[in-house]
């Protein structure tokens, strides 16, 4: 009897706990109007499973990054100033030394000629809320617009400041 209540203590407490999680997360998207939230949530769904499939194995799943070689995306200051170049990146990858939270990085980064611009899009979207603190859907308008400045050969310095 002491163990049953005891099982029961701990499953009330699992869903307790889990329930929090879901509280301050849902928290980041409260100030969003219902429409947005929904599509937020799709973009984010849709978002993680392209980045768990082309990007995890570098970055890893958790977005930190593997060692020297492959640099974090969580809490990545190169994330948050360089918007169009990590876009345009995505598709036409990326080569040259960069600094990232004050750590260099120069290894090439390859293209994924295939991702299509609502693929991109989903994409940015996860990796800005989820690594980053923006909670924002990054638009295929926005993306449509960058991908016409990008340039084949790799990387451009265009300055596009967060809107
Ligand atoms: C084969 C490994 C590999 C894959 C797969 C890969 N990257 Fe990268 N990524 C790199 C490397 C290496 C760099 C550093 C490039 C340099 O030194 O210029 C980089 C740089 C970056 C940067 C800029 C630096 C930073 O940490 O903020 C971002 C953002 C990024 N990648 C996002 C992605 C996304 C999103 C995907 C999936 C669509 C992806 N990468 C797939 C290896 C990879």
């Amino acid at each position: 009897m002491r163990k049953l209540f005891s099982v029961i203590f701990f499953i009330f407490l699992f869903f307790n706990l889990s329930s929090c999680d879901q509280e301050s997360k849902s928290d980041r998207f409260d100030h969003l109007d219902f429409r947005t939230k929904i599509r937020l949530r799709q973009y984010l769904g849709e978002g993680k499973r392209l980045y768990d499939l082309h990007c995890a194995n570098c970055h890893q799943l958790d977005g930190k990054g593997l060692a020297r070689l492959y640099p974090p995306l969580k809490n990545s200051d190169y994330l948050m100033a360089n918007r169009a170049d990590v876009i345009c990146g995505m598709r036409y990858g990326q080569k040259g030394e960069i600094k990232v939270n004050g750590v260099v990085f120069n290894m090439e980064m390859p293209p994924i000629p295939t991702l299509v611009d609502l693929e991109i899009a989903e994409i940015a979207t996860y990796i800005y809320t989820e690594f980053a603190d923006s909670v924002q859907i990054v638009t295929l308008h926005e993306v449509g617009e960058i991908m016409q400045m990008c340039q084949n050969d790799s990387l451009i310095n265009m300055e596009i400041k967060n809107p």
